[in-house]
């Protein structure tokens, strides 16, 4: 079907803390990437955002600050607003979710449905803390995981392992503020019943939507496969938009029910604020000839593609999204990225480290972006990609193009003269860069667009490497200008291609080429946007080189947060151990039994293929003997126990494990975050020594 306008939204972010490299690469790059484009075509686009503001992780944040929830979401909302100006991401209006115009309209969306009869109302069990007179959500609950065993899982998810969990499933559950113990008590809530519309939505999605990225798909797939249930859309929380309904004190808006009416209520306040410029929101909403694009992360992908819907169904008057383009994770050297372990680059100190850089970590993020699995950022990649690509190739093309010219041709554009077999061949090379980029783009193909945008200037960069023009000026200055001309052109389209990618560079490019308003979108893959004579304007750098020690400082950085977390997991986990009940009584004859003995680690080393294993050579005074041991993990410098002399049990029956054959138990404690220490003695013994 044919439109005449595109909404595009971009996935709220929580307002309890700052936006990092994760969010930008997974949502925000890649929608502005996109809204900037259809722009640049001159298309009608509305590009609309603005902070979750509800929800649990405020009210945490707030009681961990010692602040008010309101002083949380403030502060974080106009933070994180700031780092995606700073970053040249457009949004047409960046809002909150705490606005009275979000708040009426959500509170009104509610009650609509429930006046329709569209909800149901259930009672059920849910966890209570007696003491603070509290119902408690997912995230407040801690306890220990069923699956890893580690203490503090939360009631949604153990970041340890990263099952995702129910709170029924912690064993000895608590409340994560106090620490009291919890006990179940009834509640009601009201219910949007997705399974009445699981058949709708295996139609709309399953059969109308085969065309959206398969990692979308194939989770909508399995969510509907495992067949909808009715999902609360209310919660006990003092936090929210206020239940509309008599008797439903203490009870706000699910914030997965407020927030995406977060995406209709900001289109309305800038329609409302300025209609004559954004036209009637409604528009925007109903007509169904406007296109909804909704730009978010993989865990919001049931949000977007199944409950939205439902709710926008269950209206009635709204359109649907056309498009889910939802990007995997990005993860920080090779750990997942974390607020709450601060385990993340920061945008507002990644601008303080590396000031007037926006555009490179927007290349690096497009370069390396999700689209298909998840992906890993590190430091190391940001350099190369910076120095090889931005500064080696775009950057180096453009500045011999404009040195070059400032240097024989004073600056002004020199006249274009016959072309040769070689340049009709380069500009044969190029000749389809718009039509490529514009099939790309059109597809969420964000990644392999700007590799198609870089390999311009890579034709660029061959160009001048083969034509050599700065050796030609001293013999055919005519040659010379063709070459020069030529270069030129292709520097005009490079800063149309990357516009939507690198749209501060751009600014800069166009502005050093003195390339008019009037060229744009549509003149890409011409070779004549720039008149001759036309004068240059100031020529300066495009990118700068990135040295190693830049590079180590942000290294560095992330190590002492690394070192900062593991102490708090211990201390956490500290403060939460209980020892293991005594076992039942024994005799020592069954002691006994165990010879338990000394010996010296002569070697120590990892067992190949084993993430678990250590093998351990042993002096036992005997003929000597090696023992496997699973303590991998707890010594990740296996060569600290050499020398050491430490207990094992000598009368086990050999086993072998990965080819190898065990001789014996090492012993080792059990500390309360789970590392095995193992036992020593204090003083010099004989290796062979027995225990008893
Ligand atoms: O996952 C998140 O960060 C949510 N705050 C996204 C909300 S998107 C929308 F529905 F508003
Ligand atoms: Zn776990």
């Amino acid at each position: 079907m044919s439109y005449n306008r595109t909404l595009i939204t971009a996935a709220l972010p929580y307002a309890n803390g700052p936006v990092h490299i994760g969010h930008l690469a997974g949502v925000y790059v890649p929608a502005d990437i996109y809204a900037r484009y259809l722009r640049l075509k001159g298309q009608e686009v509305l590009f609309v955002c603005g902070s979750d503001e509800h929800g649990v992780p405020v009210t945490i944040r707030a009681r961990k600050e010692g602040i008010t929830t309101q002083q949380v979401v403030d502060r974080y909302h106009e933070l994180i607003k700031r780092s995606f100006a700073d970053f040249g991401i457009s949004f047409d209006i960046y809002s909150r979710t705490t606005s009275a115009i979000h708040h009426k309209l959500a509170s009104d969306y509610f009650r609509k449905l429930y006046d329709e009869g569209k909800f149901i109302e259930q009672t059920t069990e849910q966890f209570y803390d007696p003491e603070t007179g509290h119902f408690l959500t997912d995230r407040n609950i801690r306890g220990e995981c069923p699956h890893c065993h580690s203490l503090g899982a939360y009631g949604d998810q153990c970041e340890k392992c990263g099952s995702t969990l129910s709170p029924e499933e912690l064993i000895n559950p608590y409340n994560a503020e106090t620490g009291n113990p919890l006990v179940k008590k009834p509640t009601s809530h009201w219910y949007l019943p997705l399974d009445q519309y699981q058949q709708w939505l295996e139609q709309w999605i399953l059969e109308q939507h085969k065309e959206w990225r398969p990692n979308v798909y194939g989770q909508c797939k399995s969510w509907l496969d495992g067949g909808l249930r009715p999902r609360a859309v209310t919660r006990d929380l003092d936090w929210g938009i206020p239940v509309p309904v008599e008797g439903a004190e203490g009870k706000v808006l699910y914030v997965w029910f407020d927030a995406p009416i977060g995406y209709i209520s900001n289109t309305k306040e800038l329609c409302d604020a300025q209609p004559e410029k954004y036209g009637n929101w409604e528009t925007w909403w109903k007509d169904p000839s406007t296109r909804l694009i909704h730009f978010i992360g993989k865990d919001n992908i049931v949000f977007h593609c199944i409950v939205f819907p439902a709710m926008l169904k269950a209206e009635g008057s709204f359109i649907l999204p056309d498009n889910v383009p939802s990007n995997e994770f990005l993860n920080l050297e090779g750990d997942k990225i974390s607020t709450s372990r601060n385990w993340a680059v920061w945008l507002n100190e990644y601008l303080d480290d590396f000031p007037s850089k926006q555009d490179v970590l927007r290349y690096v993020l497009t370069a390396n972006a999700p689209e298909t699995k998840d992906n890993d950022f590190t430091w190391a990649d940001f350099q190369a990609r910076n120095n090889n690509e931005l500064v080696a190739i775009y950057g180096n093309f453009v500045n011999r193009a404009l040195v070059l010219t400032g240097k024989y041709f004073d600056g002004k554009v020199p006249a274009c003269g016959e072309l040769n077999d070689y340049d009709h061949q380069t500009i044969e090379e190029f000749k389809n860069v718009k039509a490529t980029l514009e099939d790309l783009l059109n597809n969420f193909r964000f990644r392999d667009a700007q590799k198609e945008a870089m390999n311009l200037a890579r034709i660029g960069n061959k160009y001048l490497a083969d034509t050599e023009p700065w050796k030609l000026a001293k013999t055919d200055m005519q040659r010379t200008a063709t070459i020069l001309n030529l270069s030129l052109q292709i520097a005009a389209n490079l800063a149309i291609a990357f516009e939507p990618f690198l749209p501060f560079s751009s600014e800069k490019l166009k502005t050093m080429l003195g390339l008019s308003d009037s060229i744009g979108w549509e003149d890409l893959g011409r070779v004549d946007l720039l008149p001759a004579e036309a004068k240059l304007g100031e020529v300066s750098l495009l990118f700068e080189k990135i040295e190693d020690t830049v590079i180590q400082e942000q290294l560095d950085k992330l190590a002492r947060i690394k070192a900062e977390n593991e102490a708090a997991a211990k201390a956490e986990a500290l403060k939460n151990w209980q020892p293991v009940p005594v076992k039942a009584p024994t005799t020592i004859d069954d002691f006994d039994k165990a010879d338990i003995r000394v010996a010296t680690v002569l070697e120590c080393t990892n067992v190949k293929k084993s993430d678990r294993l250590l093998q351990l050579k042993l002096d036992d005074g005997m003929d000597g003997r090696t023992i496997l041991s699973g303590i991998a993990q707890s010594y990740p410098d296996p060569s600290v126990l050499i020398g050491k002399q430490v207990l094992y049990i000598a009368n086990f029956p050999p086993r072998k494990m990965m080819g190898i054959e065990s001789q014996g138990m090492i012993l080792s404690a059990v500390d309360a975050d789970g590392r095995l220490v193992v036992t020593t003695v204090t003083s010099p013994v004989r290796p062979g020594a027995q225990v008893g």
